[in-house]
């Protein structure tokens, strides 16, 4: 892992959007080089932005969470590969994944798998059928995304330290759920700090609304990005 500590910044432009988004880019200046387009986005123009981003310099990571035939996932990712997006998500499901790593073949197209989304418990997964918990659900996928052949994972910092030390440096691992210190927790129950993310082995973080919501955005992604430099291993 060769990033420098601005590079493992990853901001959430989960703003409702390009107007909005494009003057948080603005703002923040070169403090950030890589942003995170989501659902809410890429519906209102969040792709062609990604593009735009892209061709001023910046990397984007498009958290599409892809999952449908393998067919559509593989000719999907080629289109996003096409973008020149560094990473993807797609969720874990062994076809899914299999599909997705032979679309982006060939390119620059980092895959990040989504194991088992933070909003669910055991009980819901009971609920959707499945006879594993979370946890035990979690441990399959994540070694199943290892297995397909994909290059990372999307997760929380608690269970950064654990994937870590089973599949070792050569797995990117990015954490959502950063709250620097002093900040509110907001809808963010299991937070961690960017000091405590990277000690625990994560290569990238995720943060949005401490950042996008703060007072003076600059200075909050400066902070961060000081963090983990002070951090990194
Ligand atoms: O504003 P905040 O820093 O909470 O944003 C976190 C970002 O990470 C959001 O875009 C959210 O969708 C995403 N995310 C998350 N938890 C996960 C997966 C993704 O918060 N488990």
């Amino acid at each position: 892992m060769s990033a420098t500590a601005r590079e493992r910044l990853i901001v959430a432009l989960d703003l409702p959007n390009v107007a909005e988004a494009e003057a948080m880019v603005a703002a923040l200046g070169d403090s950030v080089s890589f942003y995170k387009i989501g659902l809410e986005l890429a519906f209102v123009g969040g792709l062609p932005l990604a593009r735009d981003l892209i061709r001023r310099g910046k990397q984007v990571f498009l958290d599409l969470k892809l999952h449908d035939i393998p067919n559509t996932v593989a000719r999907a990712c080629a289109q996003v590969a096409g973008l020149g997006a560094t990473f993807l998500t797609v969720h874990a499901f062994p076809q899914t994944m299999q599909a997705a790593r032979q679309g982006a073949s060939g390119s620059r197209l980092r895959l990040l798998a989504v194991t088992v989304m933070t909003s669910y418990d055991d009980a819901d997964l009971a609920d959707s059928g499945y006879a594993f918990g979370v946890g035990d659900l979690v441990a399959r996928r994540a070694a199943q995304a290892r297995a397909a052949g994909l290059d990372g994972l999307i997760l929380s910092a608690a269970e950064v330290e654990a994937m870590r030390a089973q599949f070792g440096r050569d797995f990117i691992l990015v954490t959502p759920g950063i709250r620097p210190t002093g900040s509110q927790p907001a809808d963010q129950k299991r937070a961690a700090t960017p000091a405590e993310a990277i000690a625990a082995g994560a290569d990238y973080l995720v943060v949005g609304r401490p950042i996008t919501q703060a007072n003076d955005p600059r200075a909050a992604a400066e902070a961060i990005v000081a963090e983990i430099a002070a951090t990194a291993p």
